[in-house]
């Protein structure tokens, strides 16, 4: 194993000795933790790392870069829609989905390797509970929508079908996440058929160019953005344990949309009838300055431009009939064939760019002292999932309504939007909605019938809390038998012990 002094002759040599400024006060137990982090790093890696994240920093504050001059929407005949394609052609995508997915094909990768700091709850955001009556979180929401699916599909095709589960974690959300699965029994799910990896790690650079150190034995590190994704695929053999169950369609989605419809049937089967290599999901979006990405094209070619890289004008621009020109609103639902991932996570994952952030990271300063700092004092690189659409041969792209399938969780309830409050209105406004088509009556305490679409989703509960469990209903269907001319007071759970 290589000792401290080969590795600060390696630190030298990148011009980051000053990670090893304060050995001497260290404990043994510090001194060994800090020398397995910096192990890991590679020497011209490292300075390769710190030249770009100074290049990129120099470059961004002297003139940002924008995209905008570039940019043209997506052209109408590349985009499938629940709202305007004909109801013909939506049954026979959501047919070749469940096809697809009742012959295992099918598989879903969850990004969680996010450290969830909006949201400020120093553990993973899947294991949030946004206060559903039935106290579940986010993760419990996705694991029996996948054992539903899964059940819809066998039944269709008289199967057992398995739709398999990765997640994607990092150094900050493996442990926890992994605890949380094996203390709910994988919440029912076979555990061979949820897989769990981590992505890498990069170290934050501060603007003299040196890596920062979060404290005296740690050097400030952050997961490689969720564009990690296909170094990891990489480095873990994601692929190979996919090919070997027979996968040909992965789903790939981000762990904050309590609305995320897994393996959605009718994506899956839209995409796979227009022989894509690559799609997205996206919403039209609901205000200029919404914090989505957008997907377009930029000089011809399909990306995501995030909602920090476009300008105010731009994200404002209107069509004649008034609409917003940039209005394909990204949801972080990504659609890839597994042969399209063999490349990405081979040969041209290199060629992948980073994006920079601009941070406030904790340091310890010349004197040993811990900083907050209020102001951003590090750069961090990351690259995006998305960024690989440059590269499909057959890119689509997807609309779906945003109440039925977009409500995500990125702030805290002091926020006005995207709260654990907004997010639990969206869930329980779409049972509620489900519910009445399903022919249930409300009533309340005195047996009188509760006003229908009494307020909003967005500034009010629904006007009868009624939440379904996934087990019994993945998108609505099959509530009749359970509701039907059934009279219920709320609050009413429909769950599984129930039935
Ligand atoms: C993301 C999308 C944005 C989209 C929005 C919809 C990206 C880069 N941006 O924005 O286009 O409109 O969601 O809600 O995809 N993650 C990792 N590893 C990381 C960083 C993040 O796995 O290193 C995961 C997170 O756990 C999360 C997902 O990626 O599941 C999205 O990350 P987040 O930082 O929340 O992206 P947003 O800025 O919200």
């Amino acid at each position: 194993m290589e000792c401290e002094l080969e590795i600060r002759r390696r630190l030298q040599g990148a011009g980051q000795e000053q990670l090893l400024s304060f050995w001497d006060e260290l404990s043994p137990g510090e001194r060994d933790s800090l020398l397995g982090e910096l192990r890991l790093l590679d020497g011209a890696e490292l300075q390769e790392h710190c030249r770009r994240a100074l290049d990129a920093y120099v470059r961004e504050s002297s003139s940002p870069q924008r995209l905008d001059h570039r940019m043209s929407p997506v052209p109408p005949e590349f985009l499938g829609s629940v709202r305007k394609s004909a109801p013909e052609e939506l049954e026979a995508w959501e047919e070749e989905g469940y096809r697809q997915i009742s012959q295992n094909k099918v598989a879903v990768l969850l990004l969680a390797g996010g450290q969830g700091t909006r949201l400020g709850v120093t553990y993973p955001k899947g294991m949030y509970s946004v206060g559903l009556p039935s106290g579940k979180t986010l993760y419990q929401i996705q694991a029996e929508r996948i054992l539903r699916l899964q059940q819809l599909a066998g039944e269709k095709y008289s199967t057992r079908c398995t739709v398999p589960w990765y997640i994607m974690t990092s150094e900050f959300t493996l442990n926890p996440t992994r605890a949380f699965f094996e203390q709910h029994n994988f919440f029912g799910i076979d555990r061979t058929d949820v897989v769990m990896f981590e992505q890498r790690m990069l170290p934050a650079v501060g603007f003299n160019g040196k890596v920062i150190l979060e404290r005296k034995d740690k050097v400030a590190m952050a997961p490689d953005g969720n564009g990690g994704l296909y170094k990891a695929l990489a480095d873990n053999h994601i692929l190979e344990d996919m090919e070997a169950r027979g996968i040909s369609y992965i789903h790939v989605y981000c762990v904050d949309n309590i609305l995320v419809k897994l393996a959605d049937p009718v994506f899956i089967g839209f995409c796979v009838s227009k022989g894509a290599d690559c799609g997205a999901k996206v919403v039209e979006k609901s205000y200029p300055s919404e914090p989505v990405g957008v997907v377009c094209q930029v000089d011809g070619i399909y990306q995501v431009v995030e909602y920090s890289e476009i300008s105010p004008e731009t994200a404002e621009k209107c069509n004649p009939d008034g609409s917003l020109t940039y209005n394909a609103g990204s949801i972080c639902n990504h659609f890839f064939t597994l042969d399209f991932l063999k490349n990405m996570a081979g040969s041209l994952e290199k060629r992948l760019g980073y994006h920079v952030a601009i941070k406030k990271v904790p340091y310890v300063d010349e004197e040993g002292n811990l900083v907050k700092p209020t102001r951003p004092n590090g750069i961090k690189m990351e690259k995006f999932v998305f960024d690989v659409f440059q590269f499909a041969k057959n890119f689509v792209a997807f609309e779906v309504v945003r109440e039925e399938e977009f409500s995500p969780l990125k702030n805290a309830d002091t926020a006005d939007k995207d709260t654990p409050t907004t997010a639990r209105r969206s869930l329980l406004w779409q049972h509620y909605r489900w519910a009445l088509k399903a022919g249930a009556k409300f009533t309340n305490a005195n047996g009188r019938a509760i006003a229908e679409n009494a307020g909003t989703p967005e500034a009010d509960e629904p006007p009868a809390i009624c939440e379904i469990s996934p087990l019994i209903s993945y998108f609505g269907e099959g509530l009749d038998v359970h509701l039907n001319n059934m009279d219920i007071s709320p609050p009413f759970i429909l769950d599984i012990q129930k039935v």
